[in-house]
């Protein structure tokens, strides 16, 4: 079996079992992953370091095999919270209001890059997979390449692509989408991120796109496809029946005192819809007076990207929403949301989300969501709760059995948050059974087996014998 190389911007490995999880959909899945492959995960240790000397920190915890650099002050400014999540990311989600376009992040990005590439190299053994994640490292493969590298490579995208209309936007967005076109496979969360890059590639660079789906890049052929990512689903059932997420779920339970309980996990990122989220429960509880002391959001919300103004400027958002909402309808007795900044140990969330009667998952614009799926994998399927999910998350392809809303509508959501509540039993069971099972079959370990697969071109719409 060939080595894995996962490289990714940050590495999160969480310590032990009962720690505060990786937060993010992406070091939760990887380190699914890289538990079950032997293999090394290298990237940015998330330290700063005065002066950039490439020295790798090489550790084994967990089970996982990690290798991290540490980058400078100008690095984390201009790669990490400047090209990366005040352009790529904003972009990436649709909202080009948020997106800023300075030349210095470009050249940030494309120096980390290359540092990651020398960093990572003397790792790299001749039949290694290297497999390259998230929009932080998309030029990283053609980097590579230039180095020698002639290993298969693969990228996979945890973020939507956007449309072509807006990705033009972008000053030298050519130059970005070409330099992907040096990985053997890359890999998005959805048909429809995957159409909007088939239509970019085909459009704006002018490339034959083959009868089976390939990219035909000067002779090479290259595997663009949608490997929908889950969770791991063994794992997260089996920390819901933990004594602790026990715990955790009576603890919370006890707290609601017969109210009915709505829940929803997200970092604090304005893509998730929160605001939104928060109007549309005021919504509710102003349509549907008889039921305002008897219903209580949860929204757990750990603190994301701290240093870019729009994440302090959705901080603030929410911080004034609450006590907006919270002053309007509290009681002596009642606070109808419970704003909650912090991150909590897997188990303890898999006994929240068991606890909750609703399950409010309503990004604008979401690559998937695990959120949903830990919802689904975490309820009793006797008296399962019932999920709301935006028609927005890449989630909602798979987990069409949720409640679809469109998160910008109040009056939707509102009326959703009715519907659900009234759910009968029986409806109840049944959707969550259908739910249980995309998210049980469609697992991370599957993901990873399609993804790996498709890399040692063994999958459909192959094309990897010509691969030079
Ligand atoms: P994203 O990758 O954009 O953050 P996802 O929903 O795909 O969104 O993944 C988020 C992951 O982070 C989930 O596995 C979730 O359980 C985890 N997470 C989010 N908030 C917390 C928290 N407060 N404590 C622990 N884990 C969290
Ligand atoms: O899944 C999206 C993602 O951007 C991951 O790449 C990342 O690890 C996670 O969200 C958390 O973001 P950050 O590493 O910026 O805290």
């Amino acid at each position: 079996m060939s080595r894995l190389i996962v490289i990714s911007n940050r590495v999160s490995v969480p310590k032990a079992a009962g720690a505060a999880g990786a937060q993010g959909g992406l070091a939760v899945a990887l380190n699914s992953a890289l538990r079950e492959h032997r293999g090394i995960w290298f990237g940015w240790s998330g330290q700063e370091t005065e002066e950039f000397t490439g020295h790798l920190n090489m550790q084994r915890i967990e089970g996982v095999t990690t290798a991290t650099i540490d980058l400078e002050p100008q690095d984390i400014d201009e790669y990490y919270n400047g090209y990366a999540n005040r352009t790529l990311w904003p972009l990436f989600h649709y909202r080009i209001d948020l997106t800023e376009y300075d030349r210095n992040f470009g050249e940030g990005y494309e120096r980390v890059n290359a540092r990651f590439a020398d960093s990572v190299l003397p790792l790299i053994e001749p039949d290694d997979l290297v497999w390259v994640h998230d929009y932080h490292l998309l030029p990283l493969g053609s980097m590579l390449r230039q180095k020698g590298v002639k290993n298969r490579t693969g990228l996979f995208l945890h973020t939507p692509w956007p449309p072509t209309r807006l990705l033009v936007s972008l000053p030298f967005h050519e130059r970005l989408v070409s330099s992907m076109l040096e990985y053997d496979v890359i890999g998005f969360q959805t048909q429809e991120w995957l159409e909007s890059f088939i239509h970019y590639v085909s459009k704006e660079l002018g490339l034959p796109i083959t009868e089976d789906g390939t990219i035909d890049y000067g002779g090479r052929r290259i595997i663009a496809r949608a490997f929908p990512i889950g969770i791991d689903f063994a794992e997260f059932v089996e920390g819901a029946n933990s004594a602790e997420a026990r715990e955790a779920h009576d603890r919370l339970k006890a707290s609601v005192r017969g109210r009915k309980l709505m829940i929803g996990v997200d970092r604090l990122d304005y893509s998730k819809g929160l605001g939104e989220r928060f109007e549309s429960f005021g919504r509710f509880l102003t349509d549907n007076p008889g039921q305002a002391g008897d219903v209580v959001l949860l929204q757990i919300a750990p603190p994301s990207r701290g240093d870019v103004a729009s994440y302090q400027q959705i901080r603030e958002d929410l911080e004034r929403k609450t006590g907006h909402i919270n002053g309007a309808h509290a009681d002596v007795a009642f606070v109808p949301i419970r704003y909650v900044n912090r991150g909590y140990p897997r188990s303890h969330l898999a006994g929240f989300y068991r606890a909750a009667d609703i399950g409010l998952v309503t990004p604008l614009r979401d690559g998937m969501n695990l959120v949903a799926k830990e919802f689904v994998a975490a309820q009793d399927p006797e008296d399962p709760g019932v999920l709301i999910l935006s028609q927005f998350a890449g989630a909602a392809l798979q987990l069409a059995d949720a409640l679809l809303v469109n998160p910008h509508s109040t009056e939707h959501v509102s009326e959703t948050i009715k519907r659900a509540l009234e759910m009968p039993l029986a409806e109840r069971r049944q959707r969550h059974e259908k739910l249980l099972a995309s998210v049980c079959d469609e697992d991370v370990q599957h993901w990873r087996e399609e993804f790996v697969a498709a890399l040692f071109g063994q999958a459909e719409g192959g094309g990897a014998d010509d691969t030079g």
